[in-house]
């Protein structure tokens, strides 16, 4: 393996969701949102754990960038809560909200760390839910104005925008099974969401180049996470079930983005459900874009399995791997694979890796001023290494941005999982620094050359050939 050194101008960051991580969800005018419905519904959270509080990150920004410089990064990852910009949705700014934002980005600006901003991670305006979210034809518009919006205000200062983080997620879980908000399960939903989704984010795309002067360090993308499927077997119906897997989670979304096409896979995987793509809708999908954010966290092994709604394809449980706190494979090769996977299908485009990280257990109190957490520090080195993997393979890759900066609201999880950097006792809102911060300290420091100490090789597992 090559001496492992990251070029001087790679990105170093760690990232947060709004709702995950602010608190605060109605002050200065904000207006409610799907997240903030969902979490007050019984049994869709685990022990009716809410974002009401959640890291008070929504007050305590400025102490959370200090612990940024602290870490050394180079970049902050956040989304921007609609529903604070525009509380009804659409229409009516909401000053206060913009005012927030403004702060934070200038404030970053001024300690020398880029704002890397998504535009939508997940909580949409409870009005807009109302009249049919995703599921509305004018939801391409809605998402277009509210971006317009940002554009205008922060437009020329913000180095990095992503329209969406992980349209598959907001389909899947929020339209197909319903583990997220808004909620719903059904295949014909999944399906319309899917092509709104795609549709917004084109439009978003053609809003910043109207408002943003081209300039190299104002540039767009999409994040979207990816799932590497490998075949349980070599068995054509194995290897037609990682098929179907891979077009459903990984290339719905890119192919209409980077291709103008959809995954010829897709009418077989949802049926009935499935409506072709009109010209015009590809053909708004398809924006060029200046990168593509990729977020991992692990792979999937998949069999043939026709009971399962709606693949017909199931995981393959590998019983002798280390698994996260959220039931994932940790599989560094995939990563690299991953990374590899897109330059083969979709050509050289600039990739950041938006997120990558892993929940394992840390006590809910921590005493000290660090908090040892082996297995997560393990994670984080041998996940560094398959990227470097990647780089060394060609890819374009210019950044990383790990998962996440602080404990957070694990989404339908509540508190229970914990993925950050840096532990948060939710009793008292006290933050203290993981070794897996300090690892990240050092690879930042020595552009990942203190890679090359570390006595563990990175893994390289026997498993089944990727797709
Ligand atoms: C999401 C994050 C989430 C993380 C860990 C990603 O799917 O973007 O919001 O917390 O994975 O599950």
């Amino acid at each position: 393996m090559a001496s492992i050194e990251f070029p001087p101008d790679f990105v170093w960051g760690a990232a947060t969701a709004a709702y995950q991580v602010e608190g605060s969800p109605l002050a200065d005018g904000a207006g409610t949102s799907s997240w903030h419905r969902f979490v007050r519904t019984p049994g869709r959270v685990r022990d009716g754990d809410t974002g009401d509080v959640a890291c008070d990150h929504y007050r305590r920004w400025p102490e959370d960038l200090q612990l940024m410089r602290q870490l050394g990064l180079t970049s902050y990852r956040f989304s921007i809560s609609w529903s604070r910009i525009l509380p009804e949705g659409r229409g009516r700014v909401n000053p206060a909200g913009l005012a927030h934002y403004e702060r934070k980005v200038d404030a970053l600006l001024a300690a020398g760390i880029a704002p890397n901003i998504t535009l939508y991670h997940w909580d949409l305006p409870a009005e807009l839910d109302d009249r049919g979210g995703w599921l509305h034809p004018d939801s391409v518009d809605w998402f277009g104005d509210y971006a317009e919006v940002l554009f205008k205000a922060l437009g020329d200062r913000v180095p990095m925008w992503a329209t969406l983080n992980e349209p598959w997620v907001i389909t899947d879980g929020g339209y197909l099974h319903g583990t997220l908000a808004p909620g719903h399960r059904s295949a014909y939903e999944a399906a319309i969401a899917a092509r709104r989704l795609m549709c917004a984010h084109g439009r978003a795309v053609q809003a910043f180049r109207a408002q943003v002067p081209a300039r190299p360090d104002r540039q767009i993308g999409l994040v979207v996470n990816i799932e590497p499927k490998y075949p349980a077997s070599q068995s054509t119906a194995d290897r037609a079930a990682a098929a179907r897997a891979d077009a459903y989670m990984n290339r719905q979304f890119l192919d209409p983005a980077l291709r103008g096409q959809t995954p010829p896979e897709l009418p077989e995987v949802f049926g009935e459900a499935w409506v072709d793509w009109t010209a015009d809708e590809l053909a708004l999908a398809r924006q060029p874009l200046d990168f593509v954010g990729i977020n991992y966290y692990t792979r999937a092994v998949v069999r043939d399995d026709p009971s399962v709604w709606l693949l017909r394809a199931a995981p393959v449980r590998q019983a002798h791997a280390t698994h996260t706190e959220t039931a994932w494979e940790v599989y560094p090769p995939g990563l690299t694979d991953t990374l590899v996977w897109f330059k083969q299908h979709y050509g050289d485009l600039p990739l950041y890796v938006t997120e990558n990280g892993s929940a394992f257990y840390d006590p809910p109190t921590v005493d000290g001023p660090q908090l040892d957490d082996p297995l997560r520090t393990d994670y984080l080195r041998r996940h560094l290494r398959a990227l470097h993997a990647a780089r060394e393979a060609g890819v374009n890759l210019k950044g990383y941005y790990a998962w996440s900066l602080l404990d957070n609201l694990e989404w339908a999880h509540g508190y229970s999982k914990r993925f950050g950097l840096i532990h948060v006792d939710y009793a008292t809102q006290k933050r203290t620094p993981k070794a897996t911060a300090a690892l990240y300290t050092k690879v930042i420091a020595s552009q990942g050359r203190c890679l090359n100490d570390t006595a563990a090789p990175p893994s390289t597992g026997p498993g089944p050939a990727p797709r």
